[in-house]
C-alpha cells in the first residue's frame, strides 16, 4: 500500500553529480521517497513498474541511450500519464518548448535554482492530491456532474464541502451568502446535483432582474386575462421546478408583496396563480442567494422576519477569495486549463512575479474576476507564459498599490522620482484615451487645459 503522506519521485539522470544533487535537495526537504534512474531505459521501467505510487519525476533530457522527450513520448503511447518534470540546459531551447507541447507537466533549466525546482515539484504533487480529492468529492455527491468543478482547498472551503455534503441529502431549504463572485450559484448548481432532486429540474429565477409586476407572474404563473397581455394560462417557475430545485437568486431584491407570497409557498408549499384562485401544490427544493446582508435588512424592516427564517434554515456563507488566499493557484491552474488559447493549445503557463501580483492583489470580484483576469491573460499571452504585463488587474485596488509602493520603498526609489513616472503616465495614458484631445484629457485628469499644456511641454510629449 502506498503511504500517502510520502511523495514519491523519480529522479532520472545519467550524471551521478546530478542525481545525488537532486536526492540531496528532496531528501533535506523531508517528507520525500526518492527513486533513481540513471538512464531512459531504466526510467521506463521503474515507471512501468511503480505506476501509481509514483507522484512525480524529474527527468534529464539529455542522456547517452534514449532521450527524455523520447521517454515522455513512450509513456504517453502507453497511457501512462505520470507528470513529469523535464530537465534541460538551455532556456531558450527548442527543445523545452517541445516538451511542453509534448505534455511534460513543467520543465526546468539547468544550472536551476533550488527553490524554483521545489516550488515546481510540489505544485506538481498539490495538482495531484487536488485531483484525487475532487474525484473522492464527485463519488460522495451523487449526480455530481463533471462540469461544474468547485475548486478549493482551503479550511474555509472543506467547511463548505461538509455542508453541501450534509445538505445534499436533506431536502432542506438552503440560504446561501456571500460577495459577489464568490461561487453562490456554482454552489446551487452542486447542491441540487447532488441532491434527490437531481433527476428533476434546477429552475433559476433572477429576482432582480425582474420588475415587481411580472415577477409575481413569473414564479407563480398567471390566468388568462389575469392583466393586459395575459392571453393565455401560464405556468410559473414554482410549476416548473416541480419535484426539482428553484434557485431564487438575489433574493434580497424582492419587493413587500412579492415576499408575502413567497412566505407562504414556504409555509404551505402551495400558491395560486395571478388572477387564479385554485391553489395549485408544489413539491420543491428552494435555494436562495443573496449578496445582501438580509439579517441587517431584516433589522431595517427592508427584508420579513418571518420569511428570512423560512429561506434561512440552512445558511453557507461562502467566503470571498481574500479569506482563502492559498486556493488562487489551484484556482489559477483551473482555470487555465479550462481557457485555452485555442482548442489545440496546452494549458498557458503563468510567471512567478504574475502569481505573486495574483496573490497581492485584492479582489473585489472574487472567484470571477480571476477567472476573467486569467481569461484575458491568456489571450495577451497567445497562450504562452502570462507575465505581469499580460495581467490588466484593477489599478485602483488598494492591495496591488501597497505591492508596488512596497516595491519601491525597498528599491529606495526616490519619492520625487515616482511621483513624476506617474504623473507623466497618467498623462500619457490620459491623452491616448481622448486620441490626442487636450481639452478631454485635461478633463479627465482635473486639470485646466492651460497646465496640462505646460506640463506636455515640461515632459516634452509633443
Ligand atoms: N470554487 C470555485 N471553483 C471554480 N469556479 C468557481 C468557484 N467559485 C466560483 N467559480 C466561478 O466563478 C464565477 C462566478 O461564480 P458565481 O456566478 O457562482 O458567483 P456568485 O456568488 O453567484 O456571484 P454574484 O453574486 O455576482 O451573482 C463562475 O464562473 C463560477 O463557475
Ligand atoms: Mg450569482
Amino acid at each position: 500500500m502506498k503511504d500517502i503522506a510520502q511523495k514519491h519521485l523519480l529522479v532520472v539522470d545519467d550524471e551521478k553529480e546530478n542525481r545525488d544533487l537532486l536526492v540531496a535537495i528532496f531528501a533535506e526537504e523531508g517528507g520525500y521517497k526518492i527513486t533513481e534512474a540513471k538512464n531512459g531505459t531504466e526510467a521506463l521501467a521503474q515507471v512501468t513498474r511503480l505506476k501509481d505510487e509514483l507522484d512525480v519525476v524529474l527527468m534529464d533530457v539529455k542522456m547517452p541511450d534514449t532521450d527524455g522527450i523520447s521517454v515522455l513520448k513512450e509513456l504517453q503511447d502507453n497511457k501512462i500519464n505520470v507528470p513529469i518534470i523535464l530537465m534541460t540546459a538551455f532556456s531558450t531551447s527548442n527543445l523545452a518548448i517541445k516538451a511542453m507541447q509534448m505534455g511534460a507537466a513543467d520543465y526546468i533549466t539547468k544550472p536551476f535554482d533550488i527553490d524554483d525546482l521545489k516550488l515546481k515539484v510540489e505544485r506538481l504533487f498539490e495538482r495531484k492530491r487536488l485531483e484525487a480529492e475532487v474525484a473522492e468529492l464527485r463519488t460522495r455527491f451523487t449526480g455530481f456532474e463533471p462540469g461544474e468543478k468547485i475548486i478549493g482547498n482551503s479550511p474555509k472551503m472543506h467547511e463548505i464541502y461538509k455542508l453541501i455534503g450534509q445538505v445534499s441529502s436533506s431536502d432542506a431549504t438552503v440560504l446561501i451568502t456571500g460577495e459577489t463572485g464568490t461561487g453562490k450559484e456554482l454552489i446551487a448548481d452542486i447542491i441540487h446535483s447532488s441532491s434527490k432532486y437531481s433527476h428533476g429540474p434546477l429552475i433559476k429565477v433572477n429576482c432582480a432582474a425582474l420588475p415587481e409586476t411580472l415577477l409575481e407572474s413569473e414564479l407563480f404563473g398567471h390566468e388568462a386575462g389575469a392583466f393586459t397581455g395575459a392571453v393565455k394560462q401560464r405556468k410559473g417557475r414554482f410549476e416548473m421546478a416541480h419535484k426539482g430545485t428553484i434557485f431564487l437568486d438575489e433574493v434580497g431584491e424582492m419587493s413587500k408583496a412579492t415576499q408575502k407570497k413567497l412566505l407562504r409557498v414556504l409555509q404551505e408549499r402551495e400558491f395560486e396563480r395571478v388572477g387564479g384562485s385554485l391553489p395549485v401544490k408544489v413539491d420543491v427544493r428552494v435555494i436562495s442567494a443573496t449578496n445582501r446582508n438580509l439579517q441587517r435588512e431584516v433589522d431595517d424592516e427592508e427584508f420579513r422576519s418571518d420569511l428570512y427564517f423560512r429561506l434561512n434554515v440552512i445558511s453557507i456563507h461562502m467566503p470571498t477569495l481574500l479569506e482563502r488566499k492559498e486556493d488562487i493557484p489551484l484556482l489559477v491552474e483551473y482555470f487555465l486549463d479550462k481557457h485555452r488559447y485555442s482548442q489545440s493549445s496546452p494549458p498557458a503557463r503563468i510567471s512567478k512575479e504574475a502569481m505573486e501580483v495574483l496573490m497581492r492583489y485584492n479582489w473585489p470580484g472574487n472567484v470571477r474576476e480571476l477567472k476573467h483576469a486569467i481569461e484575458r491573460a491568456v489571450i495577451y499571452s497567445r497562450g504562452g507564459v502570462i507575465t505581469t504585463q499580460n495581467l490588466m488587474l484593477s489599478p485602483r485596488s488598494a492591495a496591488s498599490t501597497t505591492f508596488y509602493v512596497d516595491k519601491l520603498v525597498q528599491a529606495k526609489t526616490p519619492l520625487e522620482q515616482v511621483v513624476h513616472d506617474l504623473e507623466r503616465a497618467m498623462i500619457v495614458e490620459a491623452l491616448r484615451h481622448a486620441d490626442n484631445d487636450e481639452g478631454i484629457a485635461a478633463e479627465t485628469l482635473g486639470l485646466s487645459v492651460k497646465l496640462l499644456k505646460e506640463k506636455i511641454g515640461n515632459y516634452q510629449l509633443e
